[in-house]
């Protein structure tokens, strides 16, 4: 028998690559995880490549690990996720010391590919393939899970947003079918896990083969609903013209589908929606929020902006600063404007970057007070909260209310995976406190 090898991962982005990460790890049979690089045997970076510095922090990364190699001639060190898909051959001309890269749509051929770099050999993966790659990334024996877990339904988008690397680094939508979907949820109940959100990069357009018919994701959410053990379902991320009347009534009727809505709107002015191929207008953003709003008033909304796209006047940003000031976001993601190339806007005349990060401290001062308030409107109401791990403090548990804020009780008796009703008494920095309900 061989003896075991030792792999450290690092996820960098979205949670999608962190649902990823699990995956490849559980793919490579031979290996455990370490979180001691300079013990490795494979050095895999999933990396990012939705706004530059993500992109400049593998570069770097790689760098540091000259000296790691230098010390171990036997180390092979990989890139995966979104950066090996967009610049998988210039990384291998470029770093010597990369033996192996690997696309999103290709982690399936993982164990093919580290075989190959034991046999010397450097080895480049970026396919797009016709198959479900979940398919052949085989599970070891069931390891027992925290409470939460990722699940990821659909991937790659279609919509073309002009700044955005999505639909050239995830490739076209795909929907993974239901049945597939329900037998993993069910696996992760068994293991232990009692939150699922659901993964897309554009997860409300899902429309995954099933029983009857394509489903769509409000379907496949009440079908979810019905496994016994699973508390409850969140998703993310949304589009805004893939909101289908299904899903918003089902905020209303399916107790398990969590009062929080990640929904991006990007900006609130109609000119850059356009400019930015968003397909709506921020008219029709806020008309829909109210419709949501009406099927689940307590809903907390979330969204992302992005400041200083090219053309952005003052005016603009007015207009992004109105819609905020409208829709009360309980949390939201500013974003500095990244040309990202290959992208459409990349092209445009840029803004400095001075006047990029005035814009972007107004919007996120904005954001911060609504924040604030949301959190602070907390105090003194009942949530669920499902706990997840022991405090920093002696004897306190924290956990996630409903509305997805941290939330930290001191007491007896509760244990990962408890979910309690719990009587918000204090707001604090980043997290809320309360006390048990009996
Ligand atoms: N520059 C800045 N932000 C971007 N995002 C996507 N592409 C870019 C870019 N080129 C942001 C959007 C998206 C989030 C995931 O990242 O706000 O919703
Ligand atoms: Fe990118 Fe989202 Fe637009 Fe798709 S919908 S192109 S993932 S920003």
């Amino acid at each position: 028998m061989t003896a075991r090898k030792k792999l450290f991962l690092k996820t960098y982005g979205c949670q999608m690559n962190v649902y990823d990460s699990e995956r490849m790890a559980e793919s490579l049979k031979d290996y455990d995880q370490t979180d001691r690089a300079d013990e490795a045997d494979l050095i895999l970076l999933n990396t990012c490549h939705i706004r530059e510095k993500a992109a400049e922090k593998v570069y770097s990364e790689l760098g540091r690990l000259r000296d790691l190699k230098e010390a171990k001639p036997d180390l092979k060190i990989g890139v995966a996720g979104c950066v090996a898909q967009a610049e998988g051959a210039e990384i291998m001309r470029r770093q010597p010391l990369v033996d192996l890269v690997v696309g999103p749509q290709s982690y399936h051929r993982l164990p093919e590919l580290e075989a190959q770099t034991r046999a010397g050999a450097r080895a480049l993966d970026t396919d797009f393939p016709e198959e479900d790659k979940f398919d052949h990334l085989n599970r070891r024996p069931r390891a027992a899970r925290g409470p939460t877990a990722f699940l990821t339904v659909q991937e790659g988008c279609d919509k073309f947003c002009a700044f955005c690397v999505v639909p050239y680094t995830r490739g076209a939508e795909v929907s993974r079918p239901a049945a597939r979907i329900l037998d993993e949820a069910r696996d992760l109940v068994d293991r232990g896990v009692r939150e699922l959100t659901l993964l897309g990069q554009n997860v409300n357009a899902y429309h995954g083969a099933g029983e009857g018919g394509d489903w769509s994701l409000a379907r496949l959410i009440r079908e979810l609903a019905k496994i016994d053990g699973l508390a409850r379902i969140r998703f993310t991320t949304s589009h805004p013209n893939d909101m289908a009347d299904d899903l918003i009534a089902a905020f209303g009727e399916e107790p398990k589908l969590m009062p929080y809505l990640h929904l991006p709107v990007q900006s609130g002015s109609d000119r850059i929606l356009k400019r930015m191929n968003r397909g709506h207008t921020a008219e029709q953003y806020i008309r829909l929020i109210e419709r949501i709003r009406a099927a689940r008033p307590d809903i907390l909304m979330s969204g992302d902006f992005i400041a200083g796209f090219p053309e952005e006047t003052e005016e603009d940003v007015q207009a992004t600063l109105d819609l905020i000031e409208a829709v009360d976001y309980g949390f939201a993601f500013t974003f500095k404007y990244s040309p990202r190339p290959g992208t459409p806007a990349a092209e445009r005349a840029q803004m400095s970057e001075a006047e990029k990060d005035d814009r972007l401290y107004r919007i996120q001062a904005l954001i911060a007070r609504q924040q604030r308030a949301a959190q602070d409107s907390m105090v003194g109401r009942e949530v669920g909260v499902l706990f997840e791990k022991p405090g920093k403090f002696a004897g306190q548990m924290t956990g996630k209310s409903d509305y997805l804020h941290a939330v930290h009780v001191n007491a007896e008796g509760i244990a990962p995976g408890d979910l309690r009703r719990v009587r918000i008494t204090g707001s604090g920095t980043n997290s809320l406190s309360g006390d048990l309900i009996a």
